[in-house]
């Protein structure tokens, strides 16, 4: 039986519903539940993912079993999966670096982070240890520092990187050129959701160019109650973010609209919405004649298990990769799953491009 060891850094709610859905497909016939974009990557299923390492630094997560930290406070995401198995993985300790924004401490406890009081492991070390092949990193947006930490400890222990969030290494050249020449793959930036705002907006904005219409203006505006929308309300954590999915919409345009007319972005933290993220969208644009039309949707989706179901396979390309040796950026799978990958791509030709890779 084939296995991928899986490490994750920060057991926060995209980890929680990862974790879930390991166990939900587990349970329920695969060919009427939906959700899953792939049953087999190479050869590894859902069942074949079995995690042996986890850091965090929140008090109620660190040194408890796995099972437990994915539903611990503050995270508050659906719980789709009856119960989840034991483990035998303790949430270890790691740096907290830039991990925590400040105003994180202004806010209830239940909502929010607060640090465990405990000295950090060696990242790199516990990796080894634990015989990892493939890290899910999950820091909330801003850890630059942090991130960076756990790509070094993955480039020291051998491990390939599957970087969800906004700080930019696989769509960064010298960081590209590092995991290349570890000979390890990596697959980012910032994990793009399955069915979720910006994959609906990217749609939508190519299919008024190719409708021969040209788009003056939009928006996207984005409400969540999670930590994810609530360490975003710092605004200097969030410059990346907002370059990610402006560029991600960007790329589908024929010609660049100006910086004034495309506003894209995290908007506001409304915590009763807890896990729900709600993206209202406008596209406004010219048709026959230069006649002015517009478009206006409100998405409504839970965030978490949405980004899952697409960082299940974003993991199973990069341990395809290391079986097949293949280093460095994953174009593809990083073009299909991240909103920031080394190399843009029209939705339709990821897709292609990532089935023809697989089963190559
Ligand atoms: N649909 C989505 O949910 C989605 C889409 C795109 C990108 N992302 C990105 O994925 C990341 C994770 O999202 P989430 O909703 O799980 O966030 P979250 O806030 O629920 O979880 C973050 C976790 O990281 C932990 N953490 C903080 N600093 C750490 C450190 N130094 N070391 C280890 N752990 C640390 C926190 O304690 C928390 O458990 C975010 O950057 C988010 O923007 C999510």
């Amino acid at each position: 039986m084939p296995t991928l060891r899986l490490a994750i850094a920060g057991v926060g709610n995209c980890a929680s519903s990862l974790l879930q859905g390991l166990e939900y497909y587990k349970t329920h016939d695969l060919a009427r539940a939906s959700g899953l974009l792939h049953q087999q990557i190479g050869g590894y299923r859902l069942e074949d993912i079995r995690v042996v390492a986890a850091f965090d630094v929140d008090a109620r997560k660190v040194g408890r079993p796995l099972e437990e930290a994915a539903l611990a406070p503050p995270n508050c995401t659906k719980i789709f999966a009856e119960k989840l198995p034991s483990s035998e993985v303790t949430v270890q300790m790691g740096p907290v670096l830039d991990g925590i924004a400040e105003h994180m401490a202004r806010y209830p406890a239940e909502r929010a982070f607060r640090a465990a009081d405990a000295e950090p492991v060696d990242v790199a070390r516990a990796l080894l240890e634990s015989g990892a092949e493939v890290l899910v990193c999950y820091l909330p947006v801003g850890s630059e520092r942090a991130v960076r930490h756990y790509a070094e400890a993955c480039l020291a222990a051998r491990v390939a990187f599957v970087n969800c969030v906004p700080v930019f290494l696989a769509s960064d050249p010298a960081w590209a050129e590092r995991f290349r020449a570890a000979r390890l793959p990596i697959v980012g930036d910032d994990i793009k959701s399955q069915v979720g705002a910006t994959i609906v907006h990217r749609t939508l904005a190519r299919l008024l160019a190719d409708r021969g219409v040209t788009l003056d203006a939009t928006y996207q505006l984005n409400t969540g109650g999670n930590t994810d929308f609530l360490n975003m309300l710092e605004h200097e954590r969030l410059a990346n973010k907002r370059v990610s999915k402006t560029e991600s919409v960007q790329s589908q345009l024929d010609e660049r609209l100006a910086a004034e007319n495309i506003h894209i972005g995290p908007s506001d933290y409304v915590a009763w919405q807890k896990d729900n993220k709600v993206a209202f969208v406008r596209l406004e644009w010219r048709g026959f004649g230069d006649v002015p039309m517009n478009l206006e949707l409100r998405l409504s989706v839970e965030d978490s298990p949405n980004s899952a179901g697409v960082a299940i396979d974003a993991i199973r390309c990069a341990k395809l990769a290391l079986d097949r040796g293949v280093a460095g950026p994953l174009e593809a799978a990083s073009a299909f799953c991240m909103k920031r990958p080394p190399k843009q791509m029209r939705d339709v030709d990821a897709t292609r491009a990532l089935d023809s890779w697989i089963s190559a």
